[in-house]
């Protein structure tokens, strides 16, 4: 293997579903089932205005195509040439994730190259999961192509009578095409999780012979996983880029995962960067777990912010608790 081989993003795509509810939309639906919640309340404590549902007969995996195809466009790849894909979700088509749903966008793509595909299953830190599991195929020489997406419908596993949670989360996909190169490239990773803290952030319910035991919906304790987020992301942010040599002032945006605004904000002032180096999209997207990191970065890409040569950070945090972050020269 050549020390020089590296992952590097060849392009990005992103997929939201057509139906956008703003705050008051949702306010006014669930006013409907006697839940009460307010355009403030959610803005003041999320950063969150709107989020993105999928229609009844839209699955992770019709989302996830249509982000693909986004990022093969803008790499001018060819389908066939396409070795895996890993797909970063919570919300999989098939109960248990059975067959993956990564299996399923192979097929609803067109690819009849027999290319692997699998689901990485870390929640909202599925992306940095998925990304530098890529990164590691491609370093050992094992594939030069790969397609990276993280793809939920996370509507499909809210409790509308919770107001705490049905408030924050939306639907919503975003690709990586990452292909072997001489140019950097990935630059570091860094994961971990905390199974001992799964209870703060998890669905609780179960499958049992035909039936499901227990609640089928996200249940959270939000000021916890709060707390433990903004100090791993932190920890892991410092470490990632001293695995890089890198320092903070050297990284052009951050890329965090689209949870809470007081959380982005919290951890770029520990970081010492300023909001402005910071792509954000929770106000539009809300939180799209597994698909928040690659959805924040093909907008930051498309919108002209993120330039190639720049140096970016992203970084997850979530359910298992599981939490990573890559830095990468774009
Ligand atoms: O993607 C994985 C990572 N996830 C996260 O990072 C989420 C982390 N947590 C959070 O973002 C925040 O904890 C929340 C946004 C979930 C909540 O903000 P908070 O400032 O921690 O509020 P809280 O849970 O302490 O609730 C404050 C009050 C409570 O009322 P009382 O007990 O003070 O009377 C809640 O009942 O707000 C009430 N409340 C609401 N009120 C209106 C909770 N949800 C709502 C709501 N509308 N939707």
């Amino acid at each position: 293997m050549s020390k020089s081989r590296f992952a590097r993003i060849a392009g990005t795509g992103s997929y939201l579903p057509a139906l956008r509810l703003s705050n008051q939309d949702l306010v006014d639906r669930l006013a409907k089932e006697g839940v009460e919640t307010s355009d403030d309340w959610i803005k003041t404590r999320s950063g969150i205005s709107a989020r993105h549902f999928a229609a009844p007969d839209e699955l992770t995996s019709d989302l996830a195509v249509k982000a693909a195809q986004g990022a093969m466009m803008e790499a001018q790849w060819n389908a066939d040439d396409i070795e895996l894909i890993i797909l970063a979700t919570s919300t999989p088509d098939h109960l248990g994730g059975f067959p993956s749903t990564a299996c399923v966008i192979q097929d609803k793509l067109g690819l009849r190259n027999g290319c692997a595909a699998f689901d990485v299953q870390a929640v909202c830190a599925g992306f940095s999961y998925a990304l530098s599991t890529a990164d590691a195929f491609i370093r050992a020489g094992m594939y030069q192509k790969i397609l990276v997406i993280g793809a939920e419908v996370f509507s499909r596993i809210l409790d509308f009578k919770d107001r705490g949670t049905c408030v924050l989360f939306g639907d919503g996909a975003g690709a990586v095409a990452l292909e072997a190169s001489d140019q950097a490239g990935i630059l570091a990773s860094a994961l971990h999780a905390d199974g001992s803290q799964r209870d703060i952030l998890c669905v609780p319910g179960r499958a049992t012979c035909g039936g499901i035991e227990g609640v089928p919906f996200l249940r959270m304790d939000g000021q916890s996983v709060f707390k433990l987020a903004v100090k791993v992301l932190e920890q892991v942010a410092h470490e990632v880029l001293q695995k890089a040599n890198m320092q903070p002032e050297q990284i052009d945006w951050l890329v965090p995962h689209q949870a809470n605004i007081r959380i982005m904000e919290g951890t770029a002032r520990k970081m010492g960067m300023s909001m402005d180096r910071v792509i954000v999209t929770v106000h539009e997207h809300g939180n799209t777990s597994a698909a928040s990191i690659p959805l924040a970065l093909d907008h930051g890409i498309r919108s002209g912010q993120i330039k190639r040569g720049q140096h970016i950070l992203l970084e997850g945090v979530g359910g298992g608790f599981a939490w990573g972050a890559v830095v990468l020269r774009y």
